[in-house]
């Protein structure tokens, strides 16, 4: 994932405008960056630096995550042609690029990235040199396999060329400019209003206004859209990592959401409860920490039997049969993650219905839904997702309980709040940690995909192995790993009989745990995590965060990056 940003203003503005703007997109890559302003190319390896000079009326620029070639500043974006009069900026995989380089190369290009991305500028040089840009837009659409969002200038133009084939794009209308990015986020401050690019389309962006075409460049009506309001800023203020300020954020995203399922969004929820009591199947689709949360769902639910599975997004057509009678329920936080989006075309093809619950309004995944809520966590910086796991985990449980879930959901912003409060005490457990090499995570049932997800967060942030898993499962073979130290945290619910005995056994086998529990008398030892709640639901995902705790404060006792990943190399600028 790549993120990327385009200005077009009707007055000069400093470049460091749009590395503002692109740092607001930095969850979508991190490892270089670089921009265009109609005259150079500036381009550096490492976090974005904010600081660009010299003025313009027209931009693009890119915050990468390497996937075609290593973190260099050779191929970090903006890649310009040949002779410089083309620039562009591409998130997206062009798979076919090897074969159209190979052409370009016998025309006399000269190459100078190991990137995808650097076909595309010569590929217009080449086609500008006999065509018009509408006639070479349809050819590189005709041409180019796989999925692209490019943004493309032309030298001393100020006006901004915007293509979109399965790679998000939107284009953002706010006072005197409009702004092209990889989603709303990069423009969410300034305005609500937005128009969507549909695949195979691209917009012509100028200081007067916006043009949308087909890929045979005739003009198509892509009306401004207003978007939910955006409530969290994506500036991290005095917080040290805004993985702090978003775990912090928890108990406000919850209360929002659960409030906006009662009135706002209620429609769209009754909707979907209907169809989760129609369909003969249900299928949750999703990555990583969604994946988790559905799978905390799925738990849920099956409690008050409403039969369903929930399948990584990545492996979703090699073990779901799906047909006209099945609901594919798709979480995502970004609303953009190619293994979901892949696993709803399959869904589609196979004529299954499709709903979804993003993060992210008008991403990919909303889109290509027949009915979408929203999230409104607000913009998660952090890529190591915390506050939208804790509200997708509420929406289950407020789900389930329309079946007939126990739970009480007015006060479970309040026991977040609680277990905020006493986060010093989680540090002092949770710090000496850092100096194992490995550790378990054990759970079951309701624990187990808590268990996973505190694992995932740990590996994510700490970089320390660590693996979550079914405590019955751990006899099995892996138990042969714990030694005398390995730390085991362990995730008990009440009194839940078999996981307190799998906890007796990697005790017995030298184990240091850490328990996280509601057990009245567990909750009175020292070095215990204590959640304070009796019901289920609730304890699964105050577990949760005290997971999300742990992680934090081991990775900030290793001095990890934590909102960034580790190898961030020394900032170079070349132009
Ligand atoms: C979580 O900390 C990760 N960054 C990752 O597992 C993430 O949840 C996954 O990639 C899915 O993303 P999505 O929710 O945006 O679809």
């Amino acid at each position: 994932m790549c993120g990327i940003v385009g200005i077009v203003s009707r007055r000069e503005f400093p470049a460091s405008l749009l590395l503002e703007r692109l740092k607001r997109l930095e969850y979508r890559g991190y490892d270089s960056y670089g921009y265009y302003d109609g005259r150079d190319v500036v381009k550096a390896v490492g976090p974005i630096q904010t600081d660009g000079r010299g003025l313009t009326r027209a931009g693009i620029s890119h915050t990468r995550w390497a996937t075609h070639g290593g973190v260099t500043v050779e191929n970090a974006h903006p890649h310009a042609s040949c002779d410089g009069s083309v620039t562009v900026v591409h998130n997206g995989i062009i798979e076919n690029f090897e074969d159209l380089k190979k052409g370009l190369v016998r025309r006399g290009h000269r190459f100078t990235s190991q990137t995808d991305s650097e076909v595309i500028s010569h590929f217009f040089e080449e086609g500008l040199r006999t065509k018009p840009m509408r006639a070479v837009v349809t050819d590189f659409m005709g041409a180019a396999e796989g999925t692209f969002a490019v943004l493309l200038m032309l030298r001393g133009s100020d006006q901004v060329y915007a293509l979109k084939r399965d790679s998000p794009l939107v284009l953002g209308v706010a006072p005197g400019m409009s702004i092209v990015a990889s989603d709303i986020y990069a423009f969410s401050d300034l305005t609500r209003r937005a128009a969507f690019f549909e695949n195979d389309e691209y917009a012509v962006v100028r200081a007067d206004g916006f043009r949308f075409f087909d890929r045979r460049g005739r003009p198509v009506r892509r009306p401004l859209r207003t978007f939910p309001a955006q409530q969290e800023s994506s500036v991290r203020g005095t917080f040290k990592h805004f993985m702090m300020k978003e775990i912090l954020e928890e108990p406000a995203a919850v209360d929002r959401l659960l409030f906006s399922l009662d009135h706002d969004q209620k429609p769209a929820f009754d909707r979907l409860v209907r169809l989760v009591r129609r369909s003969k199947k249900i299928i949750f689709a999703s990555c990583g920490t969604s994946y988790h949360a559905s799978l905390l769902g799925a738990y849920f639910l099956h409690q008050v039997g409403v039969e369903n599975q929930t399948l990584i997004a990545s492996e979703f057509r090699h073990f779901a049969k799906v047909d006209g009678d099945t609901l594919i329920v798709a979480l995502s936080q970004s609303g953009e993650t190619m293994d979901v989006i892949d696993a709803l075309k399959y869904a589609r093809e196979c004529g299954g219905r499709v709903a979804s619950l993003v993060n992210v309004p008008y991403s990919t995944i909303q889109r290509m839904s027949d009915l979408s809520l929203n999230l409104l966590a607000g913009p998660e910086v952090c890529v190591a997702s915390t506050k939208a796991f804790v509200s997708q985990s509420a929406f289950m449980l407020r789900l389930a309980r329309e079946f007939g879930f126990k739970v009480d959901l007015s006060n479970l912003s309040l026991r977040i709040r609680g277990l905020l409060r006493r986060r010093e005490d989680i540090r002092r457990i949770a710090e000496p940690v850092a100096a194992a090499p490995d550790l378990y995570v054990i759970g079951r049932g309701l624990t187990y995909p808590v268990a996973r997800e505190i694992a995932l967060k740990i590996k994510e942030i700490s970089y320390i192995h660590a693996e979550g898993m079914m405590g019955g499962e751990l006899k099995h073979g892996t138990i042969a790993l714990i030694e005398d130290g390995t730390p085991v945290i362990s995730i008990i619910n009440n009194s839940d009989a078999d996981i307190v005995s799998n906890t007796k056994e990697v005790e017995a086998r030298g184990a240091r745990i850490i328990p996280i529990t509601n057990n009245p008398v567990l909750c009175r030892r020292p070095g215990t995590i204590a959640v304070r709640t009796g019901n289920d639901g609730k304890f699964g995902i105050l577990a949760a965060v005290a997971g999300q705790l742990i992680a934090y404060y081991v990775a900030d006792k290793l001095g990890r990056p934590i909102d960034k990943p580790r190898n961030l190399a020394k900032s170079v600028t070349v132009k």
